[in-house]
């Protein structure tokens, strides 16, 4: 292996080659994270060993029982892409400590139990079938080796629990071709990268896959982070993964779930929020026991994929933070591409006119995105009203591109419309 770096000759290593390496990962926008493990049987939550208090011996019974249907992760992809996604990201290896690969170094595997298949190289397979890169999530916690919890008190058992993580994680690295993100999860119970040994860790796994890219779960900064059911924009690269149903990420009673569950305007709501925050959404499904994509998500996920093969450059593609100060109407939300501003009306007013307040550069033209149709508009001062064009059919979000005559300068009115016209920020 090659000399290891410090961590700021590594940091400023993989800096050099940040852009180039997440370039496609910054216009995809919009990934599937699938969570998929023996406690999906369960049907209550993917922690349930922990917080459920199993015995392990108990816990291990459910490994014989791991039965999904030969060609369940086909399913997922085929979903993924139906759904608009460009990539996807499967639990290899939970917190539970299966694994659902043929490892060597850890035999509580899917190959040596239950379905007696390597559903990591099915996933691959499926993710190179539909067009989809590869993500590999790798817990770093682990219920069922015994080191896993004495490795933060003592010596020799985090040496050979961190090894263990280290040959884990060179597996998948070695055997599945090229994978294109490395999603660690929940460094617990060590608490820093010193800890981990992230920094070998990490450089193990760039020497193995050049191009690939890590989130910030190895208590190291690298890529990108990773809020978690929230949008919040970063400063640097950021991706907001998200359960289906605010519940679980694991699988769960769809009936039940449902009324739970995002519907297709849920969902590109949160597509908004992420483009217009310049960040990345991974969108959750917990597969059934048999490997089933969840009914109550195939709808949703299946609209709005149509709605973004019709208005998906508002959401794909190089996205830079909204130029619009508070949002110029409460029925619209808008991205921007640095030249356009896609307005994202919620709501077509009964009068047929969307109004917008705020703009102080003139505005040279409205198109329908979904069929390129023109749309009339007139502008007096700062306040534009558009004829609204007929709503979006597929899910009702009809989204209208403009194009300004220069750099978009835009400012919230004030609350006093007599104050110069509403707008003293634009007043010398
Ligand atoms: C939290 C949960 C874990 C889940 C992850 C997804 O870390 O502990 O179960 O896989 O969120 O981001």
């Amino acid at each position: 292996m090659a000399e290891l770096l410090s961590k700021r000759a590594y940091e400023e290593s993989i800096a050099k080659t940040r852009d180039q390496r997440m370039e496609w990962w910054r216009e995809a926008r919009y990934g599937m994270f699938v969570h998929f493990g023996l406690y999906s049987q369960i049907g209550r939550q993917e922690w349930a060993m922990s917080v459920e208090n199993w015995d392990v011996k108990e816990y291990e019974k459910l490994a014989d029982t791991f039965l999904p249907e030969p060609g369940a992760p086909r399913k997922w992809a085929e979903l993924a892409k139906k759904a608009g996604m460009k990539y996807m990201v499967l639990t290899t290896r939970h917190h539970e400590g299966f694994s659902l690969w043929d490892s060597k170094v850890n035999p509580y595997n899917s190959v040596n139990y239950g379905c007696k298949r390597d559903i990591v190289r099915e996933f691959v397979d499926a993710c190179h079938e539909y067009g989809l890169k590869v993500g590999f999530y790798s817990s770093l916690m682990d219920w069922h080796h015994p080191d896993g919890w004495r490795c933060a008190f003592d010596t020799e058992a985090r040496r050979r629990f961190t090894q263990y993580i280290k040959e884990l994680n060179r597996e998948l690295m070695t055997n599945y071709g090229k994978i294109d993100i490395l999603w660690y999860d929940v460094s617990a119970p060590m608490e820093s990268w010193e800890g981990w040994d992230s920094l070998e860790l990490n450089q193990m796994v760039r020497g193995l896959q050049p191009d690939i890219i890590i989130n910030n779960r190895s208590k190291l900064e690298e890529d990108f982070s990773t809020p978690e059911e929230q949008i919040t924009a970063g400063d640097k690269d950021w991706e907001a993964c998200m359960t289906f149903n605010g519940i679980s990420w694991g699988y769960v009673d769809s009936v039940q779930a449902a009324p739970y569950s995002y519907n297709a305007q849920g969902i590109l709501r949160m597509l908004c929020q992420v483009a217009s925050g310049g960040g990345n959404l991974l969108l959750n499904i917990g597969p059934a026991p048999d490997g089933s994509v969840p009914p109550e998500a195939v709808g949703p996920l299946t609209q709005v994929g149509q709605w973004l093969s019709e208005n998906g450059a508002a959401v794909y593609g190089k996205k830079l933070p909204t130029p619009c100060h508070g949002t110029p109407s409460a029925i619209c939300s808008t991205t921007y591409d640095g030249e356009k501003l896609y307005l994202w009306a919620k709501i077509t007013p009964p009068n047929g006119e969307i109004a917008l307040g705020g703009f102080d550069t003139p505005l040279k033209s409205v198109r329908k995105l979904s069929d390129g149709s023109p749309v009339e508009f007139t502008q007096k001062g700062h306040r534009i009203v558009l004829k609204a064009a007929a709503p979006d059919p597929i899910a009702n979000v009809t989204v209208y591109e403009l194009t300004f005559d220069g750099e978009i300068r835009h400012e919230h009115c004030s609350d006093y419309p007599q104050l110069h016209g509403g707008y003293q920020h634009f007043v010398k």
